[in-house]
């Protein structure tokens, strides 16, 4: 993720790194590798880990994606958009099996595709969206990401 982000942006591609670490864990803990970068080695460990990153993140990100960005897509895009962010959906929901190798084929096959899904945003859809909306649009959906993301992010449980 080289590219300059816009500062409207921002809370996305920082997610998307946050997103792109999980992807990461998940994929060196069900290889087996022994180097996992803290993440477990264990079938229901990794499920507990893209679970917990489905509810903390990847939903109310991709639905300020959809309905944020949507409006500013091409037909062909936001049909892209929503059919991979559903293909995520039920592949997380299949990793709920009970079955260990439907578990494992379920979590390789939904962090291949938020890897997939991440760089084809980075690198194509939000240079697009940058270049083609207009600064008044582009602060709009700046202002509402800020409230719907790194507000929500900033919100740390209260120690006594
Ligand atoms: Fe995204």
């Amino acid at each position: 993720m080289a590219q300059k982000r816009s500062r409207e942006l921002r809370p996305l591609s920082s997610e998307h790194h946050q997103a792109l670490l999980v992807a990461f864990q998940l994929k060196k803990g069900l290889s087996g590798h022994s180097e996992t970068a803290g993440a477990p080695k264990d079938l229901p460990g990794l499920l507990a880990l893209a679970r917990r990153f489905e509810d903390s993140i990847f939903l109310a990100h991709t639905r300020a994606e959809e309905e944020l960005l949507g409006q500013h897509l091409s037909k062909t895009d936001m049909k892209r958009l929503q059919f991979e962010h559903a293909e995520m959906v039920r592949l997380l929901e299949a990793a709920r099996s009970s079955r260990p190798n439907e578990m494992r084929q379920a979590l390789t096959a939904f962090a291949d595709l938020l890897e997939r899904h991440i760089r084809w945003e980075e690198r194509e859809l939000f240079p697009g969206c940058e270049s083609d909306m207009d600064e008044a649009a582009l602060a709009t959906v700046g202002h509402e990401l800020e409230k719907r993301l790194v507000t929500r992010a900033e919100k740390t449980p209260k120690r006594a």
